[in-house]
This record gives C-alpha cells, structure tokens and sequence, in this order.
C-alpha cells in the first residue's frame, strides 16, 4: 500500500487535485494486488475557507470530504505559511505518509511542501518548472522554492523542463506530463455547458447550446497583489475596461480581495453592481458588472460563451487558450508562455492604452488563432499515477 497525501488550499488547487483523485481511484480498481493500492488522505489547509472560494469547487469538482481541515484562515504570508507548516506537521507525524502530493504556487503548496521534506517524506509537485521570472510576485517564490525541495516534478510543458535545468535539477526528477488543470476541464464541459449561467445574468432566452446570446460580452478576472493593491494601476486597469465596456458589457466575477480594495479606493462609482447579496437584479446590458465569485462549471461557461477573456489569472490563461477564446493578460510576464507561442493569449499588462488596441483587435474580428500543446489531452492526472506506482514497484 502506498500512502499518499493529497495538499488543496486555494481555489486554483481544487481542479488540479480532482483528477488526481479520481486517477488514483481508477488505479485502484484496475489493480489485483494490494500491495500497490495508493491509499489518499486529502487536506484542505483553509487557506480559502469561503462558500464560493472553496466548498462550490468540491461539489462541482465531485471532490470528496477532505479527510483533514486544517482551518489556517487569512493572514500575512508569513502567517499563514508558518500556520500551514505547523498544523501539517501533526498531521504528518499521525500519517507517516509515504508520500504529499502538492499542486500549483500558492502559499499552501509551499507550506505543506516544506514541512513534508524536513520530516524526510518525499514531495511531488504537480505543475513544477513555471516561472514568470517576476520574483515580486508571491507565487514565483513558492514555485522556486517547491520546486528546489521537491523529489517529483511533474512539469506541464516543455518550456518548465527547461527552466528546472537550468535550475540544476536532475533530469531524473523531472518528467513531462502536461497539464493536469486541462484534465478538469476536458472532463467537466459537458456539464459546463448545462449551467445556467447565461439565462440567470441574461445573456441568453434558453440554455440550449443551439440558442444565440442576447448580449456578447468579456469576462473579466483581476486580483493579483501588483494590480489591486495599488490604486494608480488598479485605475489604469479601469480606465481601459470602461473604454472596452463601451462596445461590450463586461462580467467581472470579483474576487474577494479585489472586493474589498474596490471598497477601500472608494472605486466602486466605477462598476455596476450585481452582486448576489444585495438582491441587486442580476441582469447584465453594459458597463462593467460586479459579481460574487462563481463556481467552476459556471465561470467555465461563461468563459467558454465569451468574446474575449481579460485576467490576471495563471490558469485562465491556459484554460482560454484550450477553448479557443482570445485571451488578454493584466500582466507584464507570464510563467505560461506556451500559451504565447501556441496559444490564445497576449500580454497587455496595466497599460491603458495596449489593452484598450488588444481587445478592439478581437472586436473587430482579429482574434490571434492558437493551437493546444499535445500532452494537453485529459490524460495528464493517469500519467502522474503511473509514474508515482511504477517508482514505488522498483526494488
Ligand atoms: C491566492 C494565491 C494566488 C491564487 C489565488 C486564487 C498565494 C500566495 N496566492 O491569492 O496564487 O491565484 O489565491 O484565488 O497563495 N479571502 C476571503 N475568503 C477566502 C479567501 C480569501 O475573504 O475564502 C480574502 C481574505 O481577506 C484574504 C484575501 O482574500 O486576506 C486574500 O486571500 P489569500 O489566500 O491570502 O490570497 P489570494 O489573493 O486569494
């Protein structure tokens, strides 16, 4: 038996840990002999804690109840680093797993990462060798620094091989797998595209695929320290959107530390409000729209139905590029430049003007044509669970 701990924290971890699940699952059913059966322990840090942040994930990602919460909450990085990495340890010290299973950049994988290697327990990290080169942003620090310690590195592109060789890291480490994010969302379109979405904010009569929309419109993300934290950028950012939402309403599902610097720049004269708790109606005809943070098979709708995608977000650069759908990215590095190369998506940073010309090119039809990278292809999570039990058969 090989025990596994599986690590979620924050919303971008939950469908990168989903089909890691569910592959452990089908492993499990395929094999006669129990001495490799993977037994998983999923620990959900808290480090997202809220409704619409954490527990909608679990139920439209079919997740199971994790089997440990560890209830960090918000603080400082230092805080919630520091609380992760105390917490975790009981937890390893109880399980004595044989190995942790960490996904993506966020605080959590680091903390849980760090932990799990000074007690001498093996780490693989999924989504390993990314690197935006910004070492300004928090997640390029937990991605070096996961990546430094961890004994798997299960990379999405060629372009992370690269990087972690540079890095000095035995090509025995290191194993090209592709993108585990592009699992969940190959599997959960069908029933992204049954979501109600389009109706509720009425954008659509009918939820038939066959039924035109009433209104296009953009889909917008932004929450990224280095565009929300500071007023100047988060009003160049602003003064773009208003221009772009001129010719095209834009759906802003706003995250909720990006709620509350709106809130605290007094920004809000700046956006419609259709937020769900202020039993506001939700219809959507122009402007720039608020709304509460959606779920995973809603936001894949309405990123799927959209014109054009603007986001700060590293996944929804990878997960646009996949549908097809124009993407522009608020930011001036990505640590996914595949999804340049090949891909649906162009940097724009916070210039007004740039991201005003990028997405009136899309507007007028000249939307950048991308092609997806071959081991993109739903299969990613099975390969991980072969590589783990085949390492864990060997003598
Ligand atoms: C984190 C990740 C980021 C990821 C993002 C997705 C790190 C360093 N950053 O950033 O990579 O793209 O999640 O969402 O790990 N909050 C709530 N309820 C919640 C969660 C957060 O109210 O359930 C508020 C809290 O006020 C908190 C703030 O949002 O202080 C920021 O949350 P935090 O997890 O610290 O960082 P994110 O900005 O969400």
């Amino acid at each position: 038996m090989i025990k596994v701990i599986l690590i979620a924290g924050a919303r971008p971890n939950f469908m990168k840990i989903a089909p890691i699940i569910r592959s452990i699952k089908k492993h499990n059913q395929s094999i006669n002999d129990s001495r490799f059966t993977i037994q998983e322990i999923l620990v959900h840090t808290g480090q997202h804690y809220d409704y619409e942040m954490s527990k909608v994930f679990f139920e439209d990602l079919d997740l199971p109840e994790p089997d440990v919460y560890l209830e960090v909450g918000s603080g400082s990085h230092a805080e919630q680093t520091g609380q992760i990495m105390i917490k975790f340890e009981k937890v390893l010290l109880k399980e004595r797993p044989d190995l942790v299973i960490v996904v993506g950049d966020v605080n959590s994988t680091l903390a849980s990462a760090l932990a799990s290697v000074k007690l001498h327990i093996p780490v693989a990290h999924v989504e390993a060798g990314l690197r935006s080169f910004d070492r300004t942003m928090p997640e390029e620090i937990n991605r070096l620094l996961t990546d430094a310690i961890s004994d798997y590195l299960f990379t999405p592109s060629p372009d992370a091989d690269e990087n972690l060789k540079k890095e000095g890291i035995p090509e025995s480490k290191i194993f090209l797998v592709g993108d585990v994010m592009v699992d969940s969302l190959l599997l959960n379109l069908e029933k992204a595209r049954k979501s109600k979405i389009l109706e509720k904010l009425g954008l659509r009569k009918s939820s038939s695929d066959d039924c035109p929309l009433t209104i296009d419109y953009s889909l917008l993300t932004l929450h990224r320290p280095s565009n929300v934290d500071d007023k100047d950028s988060f009003l160049k950012i602003i003064t773009a959107l208003t221009e772009i939402a001129r010719r095209l309403p834009i759906i802003f599902p706003v995250h909720l530390r990006t709620r509350k610097q709106i809130e605290s720049f007094g920004l809000q004269p700046y956006f419609i409000n259709a937020l769900a708790n202020e039993r506001r109606p939700t219809t959507i005809d122009g402007g720039v729209c608020l709304l509460d943070p959606l779920g995973y098979l809603d936001f894949l709708n309405l990123m799927m139905h959209a014109k054009c995608v603007l986001t700060d977000s590293g996944g929804i650069q990878e997960e646009t590029t996949v549908l097809g759908i124009p993407c522009l990215t608020l930011r001036d590095t990505t640590e996914r430049p595949i999804t340049i190369s090949q891909g649906t998506n162009v940097l724009v940073g916070n210039d007004t003007q740039k991201i005003i010309d990028e997405a009136f090119k899309i507007l007028d039809g000249k939307k950048k044509q991308g092609k997806v990278y071959e081991l993109w292809d739903g299969k990613t999570a099975q390969r991980v669970v072969n590589i783990i039990v085949n390492d864990f058969q060997l003598p």
